[in-house]
């Protein structure tokens, strides 16, 4: 495995792959590595020849200066460990090879953008656009890998493929969860013990709230998801909503999508953590 960090280093390495009609598989991550990335590493290894991660922790997407500050950073283990799984080349750049200049693009992505996390954390899916158009325009992969726990990230990362007619197939991948439920994230670590028992009652909550559906009405399931987590007081739901899972509209009935997707953002103490579920 190859660790690059000049922009024209991989170009040109994976110039020559290309050439020789291999498939270049990508999977963008920001690093601190857990079995979640491994498991987009692992389907990339399976469908393409050759296999690129990038580990960079984006500063444009950040709108918290601590969240920022505090995001952790392992990047030896981290090499470690893709190297295990079959990865070919690990792209470490630092922010001066990928801002050499600020980057004042704006992308105009519409709604997909702008509910949910568009609303809560404004600018972040334009640096997530910014970042990602970037690793997809040095890169040039055939597929790039994505994990369904940033589900709205991959619907925005969709749409700003198509403003841009790239020509990668994006693969949404199935959310990894620790034995009790909780969704892996990276930001994990920063729970404390307590906030870590605590935690899986979002996923728990989340499952439970399936087996009411369709008896209860969408606000009611809601209402219950909302109720349940709030109860505990290490949590707060910062938002829960029921959204179709292609426009990522609200719904009020059930009968409104074919694809009804559960969203949830709670704070557990300081740390904020993201999970979905399909009804
Ligand atoms: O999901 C992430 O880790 C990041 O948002 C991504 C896609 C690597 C862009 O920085």
């Amino acid at each position: 495995m190859k660790i690059i960090h000049s922009i024209k280093e991989l170009k040109q390495s994976l110039q020559v792959e290309r050439e020789s009609g291999k498939k270049i598989g990508f999977v963008p991550t920001m690093g601190a590595l857990h079995a979640g990335h491994l498991s987009l590493m692992r389907q990339s290894v399976k469908d393409n020849d050759v296999s690129v991660a990038s580990i960079f922790v984006n500063p444009t997407q950040f709108n918290d200066k601590n969240d920022l500050a505090t995001y952790p950073r392992t990047l030896e283990k981290d090499c470690e460990l893709l190297e295990a799984v079959g990865c070919d080349y690990v792209f470490a750049p630092d922010e001066s090879e990928m801002y050499p200049e600020p980057d004042t693009r704006i992308f105009e992505l519409g709604r997909v953008a702008e509910v949910m996390e568009g609303a809560h954390r404004p600018g972040h899916f334009n640096g997530v656009a910014q970042i990602v158009s970037k690793l997809f325009e040095v890169v040039e992969p055939d597929k790039a890998y994505f994990g369904e726990k940033d589900f709205q990230q991959i619907a925005v990362i969709r749409e700003m493929t198509r403003q841009l007619n790239l020509p990668v197939e994006i693969v949404p991948c199935p959310i990894l969860r620790e034995a009790d439920g909780l969704a892996m994230s990276s930001r994990n670590v920063r729970l404390t013990n307590e906030q870590r028992q605590k935690a899986p009652l979002i996923a728990r909550t989340l499952k439970e709230s399936t087996t009411f559906v369709p008896g209860k009405s969408v606000e009611e399931v809601k209402e219950y998801v909302i109720r349940t987590i709030n109860q505990d007081p290490v949590m707060r739901v910062e938002y829960y909503e029921i959204v179709d899972g292609k426009t990522l509209e609200s719904i009020r009935e059930w009968s409104e999508t074919e694809e009804p997707v559960g969203c949830i953002t709670v704070f557990c103490g300081e740390v904020r953590l993201i999970d979905n579920i399909k009804y």
